[in-house]
């Protein structure tokens, strides 16, 4: 049973969860060749990730390919309610709502633990360290888990380090395809994009110094300019 802001804000959610599912074609193709296969049939898969639109459409694949989905919000702030709504009619257990109090992070958390998952994807290690503060039984039936971002990587690194992971984790934060894509176009674009909605200031004509000259930082330095925007770049390695 899902628990959701408001379920009757669902149709704005299914319009946006179109709209990505129609922009997503490397997914489309994944996912039809897995419905068809159900190559997750028999699992059941945890997810905490900002629940937007392009993350319903990867939970709506696993559930396509056979596997029982439970998701909840990765940051309290980026939970979309409709989407939510929208996704929870799917047969996804939605567990997220925007401006979840620690607390009921937490719970939300447990909620999804509860399914008894044998795969996690997670973004900031939750579900994988609130596994493992469940206990051995439940940490010993999960095959892995992703992780897509830097602090859940350096978190379970750490684990990892004092002997405390139980289970194998693909660190997707480092794989290619993220630092190519998302770090050098997609955080250029969206940290920008923040900074406009949250002053309602033109970028044109100001000063922007970007701290790091590295994948994100090249790429926010590459945006700033083309916003017309004069940018200092600061770097401690010389080379
Ligand atoms: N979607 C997102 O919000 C998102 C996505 C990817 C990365 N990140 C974050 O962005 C940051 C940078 O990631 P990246 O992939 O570009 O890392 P990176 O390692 O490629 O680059 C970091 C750069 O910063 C430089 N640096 C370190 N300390 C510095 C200092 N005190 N002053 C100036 N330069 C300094 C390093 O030499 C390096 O060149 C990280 O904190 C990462 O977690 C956010």
């Amino acid at each position: 049973m899902s628990q959701v802001k408001d379920p009757t804000v669902s149709p704005s959610g299914r319009v946006k969860i179109e709209w990505a599912r129609d922009n997503m074609p490397v997914l489309a193709r994944i996912a039809k060749r897995f419905a068809a296969s159900k190559v997750f049939k028999g699992h059941r898969v945890a997810m905490c990730l900002h629940l937007e639109a392009k993350t319903a459409v990867l939970a709506e694949v696993f559930l396509k390919a056979g596997a029982e989905v439970a998701i909840t919000g990765s940051n309290p702030l980026s939970t979309q309610d409709d989407v939510a709504a929208a996704l929870s009619e799917t047969g996804v257990h939605v567990y997220a709502w925007r401006g979840v109090s620690d607390q009921e992070h937490a719970s939300n958390l447990d909620r999804v633990l509860s399914v008894k998952p044998d795969l996690l994807i997670d973004d900031g290690a939750e579900l994988s360290i609130a596994s493992h503060l469940k206990g051995l039984r439940l940490v010993q039936t999960i095959i892995g888990a992703c992780e897509e971002t830097t602090t859940g990587v350096s978190r379970l690194r750490a684990m990892e380090r004092e002997g405390r992971l139980k289970f194998p984790v693909i660190a997707v934060n480092d794989a290619y395809t993220k630092f190519l894509f998302d770090s050098r176009y997609g955080t250029g674009q969206s940290g920008l994009e923040g900074i406009m909605r949250a002053t309602n200031l033109l970028l044109a004509g100001r000063t922007i110094v970007v701290a790091g000259f590295g994948w994100v930082g090249r790429g926010v330095a590459l945006r700033a300019k083309g916003m017309g925007s004069r940018v200092i770049v600061t770097e401690v390695d010389p080379v």
